[in-house]
C-alpha cells in the first residue's frame, strides 16, 4: 500500500481541486471536502482505473457534492461525494431504517451514509434495468458514488426548472411516466422528484437524485408517490400544461388501468 503523501501527491496531479497552494486558505476548503476517506476512496477508483481524472466541481451542496471527471477513454463521469456530517446523517436515517433493504444498518454516522450512497446506487441500478431514463450507476465504495455524466461537450446538462419547454404537456408525460413507470416496472416511489432533479438532456428528461427512494413496499410509499405526483402536477401545471388529477395519477400507478398493465412485470 502507497504512502499517505504518495498517494496525495497522485491525487495533486489528477485531481484539479488539488492542485492548489498547500499552505493557502483553499487548501483547508478542499480539505473540508476530501477528508482523508475520500481521498482515498478516489485513488482506488484512479488505480482500479474507473477514474482518470476529476475535475471541476458541478454542484456544492450541504451534503455533498457532484464532480465531473473522465476515464481513460475521456468519457465523462458524475462523481457524487456525501459529506460525512451530522446533518447529512440527520436527514438520511430514517430512509435508512425504513428500508428492509438495510435492515440492521443503525447509529453509526459514517455506516450510515455509506449505507445512503449504497442505497442511491442501488437505486439507480433499479431505474437502469427498468428502462427509466437514470444515469448509468458504475461503481460505488464508503461516501462516493461513481455514475454516467448527464451532459454534453458544454457542461452538464441544465435542471428542469431552468428549461424553457416548447411542449409542456409533453414533457409533463415523459415525468410522469419516470413515476408510473418507475412504481410499476423498478418498484420504487423516488420520494423527491421535483423540478430540480430532473435534468434535460437533449430535449429529454432525466432523473437524479435517487438516494432517498423507497420500494414500492415501504409502509409510507403511497403518500411519498402522492407528494412526487403532486409536486410534478403543480411545476408543469404552472407552465401550462395539461395536468391530470393527482389522485387519477394515484390511482392508476398502484392499480394500474392502462392497457399494458401487468405486461412486463418480473
Ligand atoms: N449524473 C450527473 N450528471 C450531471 N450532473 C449531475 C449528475 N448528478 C448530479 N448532477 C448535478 O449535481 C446536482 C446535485 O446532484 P443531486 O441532486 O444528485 O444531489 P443533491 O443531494 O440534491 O445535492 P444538493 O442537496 O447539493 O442539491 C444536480 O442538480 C445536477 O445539477
Ligand atoms: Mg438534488
Amino acid at each position: 500500500m502507497a504512502s499517505y503523501d504518495e498517494v496525495y501527491s497522485y491525487l495533486e496531479r489528477r485531481v484539479d481541486a488539488l492542485k492548489t497552494d498547500r499552505t493557502g486558505d483553499e487548501r483547508q476548503t478542499e480539505g473540508e471536502v476530501f477528508d482523508k476517506q475520500t481521498l482515498l476512496v478516489i485513488y482506488d477508483m484512479m488505480t482500479g482505473g474507473l477514474i482518470e481524472s476529476v475535475h471541476y466541481p458541478i454542484s456544492t451542496g450541504k451534503e455533498g457534492n457532484v464532480f465531473y471527471a473522465t476515464d481513460e477513454d475521456g468519457e465523462g463521469l458524475a462523481l457524487k461525494i456525501f459529506r460525512t456530517s451530522t446533518s447529512t446523517f440527520k436527514r438520511i436515517s430514517g430512509y435508512i431504517e425504513g428500508d428492509p433493504r438495510f435492515k440492521g444498518v443503525t447509529g453509526n454516522r459514517r455506516k450510515m451514509i455509506y449505507a445512503w450512497t449504497n442505497k442511491e446506487y442501488r437505486n439507480l441500478q433499479r431505474y437502469f434495468e427498468a428502462d427509466i431514463p437514470v444515469p448509468e450507476p458504475i461503481a460505488f465504495d464508503k461516501n462516493c458514488l461513481l455514475m454516467e455524466f448527464i451532459g454534453d461537450d458544454n457542461g452538464p446538462s441544465p435542471q428542469l426548472k431552468d428549461v424553457i419547454l416548447e411542449d409542456p404537456t409533453d414533457m409533463y408525460d415523459e415525468v410522469l411516466s419516470f413515476i408510473i413507470d418507475g412504481y410499476r416496472d423498478a418498484h420504487l416511489v423516488h420520494g423527491d422528484l421535483s423540478e430540480y432533479n430532473v435534468l434535460v438532456q437533449d430535449g429529454q428528461p432525466v432523473l437524479i437524485d435517487c438516494g432517498q427512494a423507497m420500494t414500492a413496499d415501504f409502509h409510507n410509499a403511497r403518500d411519498l408517490l402522492e407528494r412526487d405526483i403532486r409536486n410534478v402536477n403543480r411545476f408543469f401545471g404552472n407552465r401550462g400544461a395539461e395536468i391530470i388529477d393527482a389522485a387519477k395519477v394515484l390511482e392508476e400507478t398502484i392499480n394500474g388501468s392502462d392497457d399494458d398493465d401487468g405486461e412486463d412485470e418480473e
